[in-house]
């Protein structure tokens, strides 16, 4: 399969985006604004316009890491621990909606027998059988507030300050300098400051989005870091960065294999702020190449800037997503699917609760689907898009509308035409919305009436002329 077809498989933005300098970052780069939502360039190209709202500053704030549901027991893990009044403020700086609250403090990746759950025991499994043989385990962290400092989340990673990944289009604000983290390296510096050198931190990471099958506002990641220091590299005269870059392969490879079996693997240059050099690791599975994950050979800003001393010390870090491995690993079809409670599902994965090998047979089987609705609305886009402006439409800002009314009903949402009309100058979208239930058939007058109140919304808060 060729690289351009694989950049647009359907996992690509679920964690990662495209590599440094590849397809995607030179078209992000040519893309009018209102179109930049749908690339999800993330963190691996280097510089994008700076969409930043007016107003924002970039003062710190503190890092704030709370503690949150600690319990493992799903019923305790509700969003109605993070009181909504912490996220939705009602200020023009905070884009928090209710649909994203509601998905806050789930815990889902801590909840015995929820396939999120058992690959993060999967992944633990690994790290564990290897420190075993060296005698000093990563610290395990999968607690961690949720909500950031926008210090926390791109100044302490060196995301740079233009970068697409901080303007409102991408990332959920609180306020100007509070964030839902939107990656779980946010975490990296305050643990290597709090003294931490081998840590793997597994949380709940929000984005703006768009929506289908393997793109949801929330989802999870894990992060993994260890640094090492001259001792174990051979001192001052060897390369300390190679060593860590060939400990890091060793290390991922030999998740890869104890995941996904003896697989054919490969590595592809990248880029991430944050590491250099970066590499994403792409396995070939079931006649595709996926990328697994993104990492490298931390920056030694961030290890100074922790009071680790970058002259002997070297780190790595890698960043993977658990949706992506958990859709390929059991075969789950929708993302929507791992926030369903629907029974169907949820007994599927629950022996692997108490079944620590599970997982390695485990694979779903699809119940009936209900027939899906499909709404087109065509619409002229608002003239501030076509100046190349910022505009108020953006396809994640669609995707918000349509999620507010339909909430999890939306299976896609999808530009199926544009053009531009050759008198007037403006250009024209069609966008189809698939709704489709997984418990229950839908009716008419439910869906028409979501519709038209999206369509309401869409004029009064897009600012686009419907047709
Ligand atoms: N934070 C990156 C992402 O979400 C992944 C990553 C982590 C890459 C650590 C390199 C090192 O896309």
């Amino acid at each position: 399969m060729s690289l351009g077809t694989h950049l647009e498989s359907e996992f690509r933005r679920l964690n990662l985006g495209a590599r440094a300098g590849g397809a995607d970052a030179a078209a992000a780069g040519a893309e009018p604004p209102w179109r930049r939502g749908r690339l999800k360039p993330t963190f691996s190209s280097p510089h994008l316009p700076p969409p930043l709202p007016p107003g924002i500053s970039r003062a710190s704030a503190s890092i704030r890491t709370k503690k949150v549901c600690t319990s493992s027991a799903a019923t305790d893990c509700v969003a109605a621990q993070i009181p909504r009044s912490d996220v939705i403020t009602g200020r023009d700086d905070c884009n928090v909606t209710d649909a994203i609250h509601s998905r806050m403090g789930r815990g889902l990746h801590r909840r015995p027998g929820h396939p999120l759950s058992l690959i993060r025991a999967a992944i633990y499994e690994h790290f564990d059988a290897r420190s075993g043989s060296e005698g000093s385990s990563f610290a395990k962290f999968d607690d961690l507030w949720p909500v950031v400092s926008a210090k926390a989340n791109f100044d302490s990673v060196l995301v740079p300050a233009d970068h697409v990944s901080r303007g409102y289009n991408d990332t959920y604000y609180v306020d100007a300098d509070t964030v839902l983290r939107c990656h779980t390296s946010a975490h990296q510096a305050e643990l290597l400051t709090a003294g931490e050198r081998r840590f793997l931190v597994t949380g709940d990471v929000y984005r703006r989005d768009s929506i289908d099958a393997t793109h949801y506002p929330a989802f999870h990641q894990m992060e993994g870091v260890r640094v090492f220091d001259q001792s174990e590299w051979g001192g001052e005269g060897a390369d300390g960065t190679a060593f860590c870059q060939e400990e890091l392969r060793k290390e991922l490879e030999g998740l890869a294999k104890h995941l996904f079996g003896d697989v054919e693997m490969r590595w592809v240059d990248a880029y991430f702020p944050f590491t250099e050099p970066s590499m994403e690791l792409e396995i070939f599975y079931q006649d595709e190449w996926l990328e697994v994950l993104g990492c490298g050979v931390m920056q030694p800003a961030i290890l100074e800037a922790a009071g680790v001393d970058p002259a002997t010390n070297k780190a790595w870090a890698f960043g993977l997503g658990l949706e992506r491995l958990a859709m390929v690993l059991f075969g789950i079809p929708d993302i929507r699917l791992f926030w369903s409670d629907d029974e169907r599902f949820t007994k599927q994965f629950s022996k692997g609760a108490g079944d620590k090998d599970a997982w390695r047979s485990l694979r779903f089987s699809s119940f009936s689907k209900y027939p899906p609705v499909f709404k087109d609305v065509a619409f002229w886009l608002p003239p501030s898009a076509e100046d190349g402006a910022e505009s108020t439409f953006t396809e994640n800002n669609l995707c918000e509308v349509v999620r507010a009314e339909g909430g999890d009903l939306i299976e896609e949402v999808k530009l199926i035409d544009e053009f531009v009309n050759k008198k007037t100058g403006r250009t024209s979208n069609c966008f189809r919305v698939t709704y489709r239930s997984m418990e229950r058939s839908l009716t008419d007058d439910e869906i028409n009436g979501i519709q038209t109140r999206v369509r309401e919304r869409m004029e009064a808060e897009l600012g686009v002329e419907l047709r």
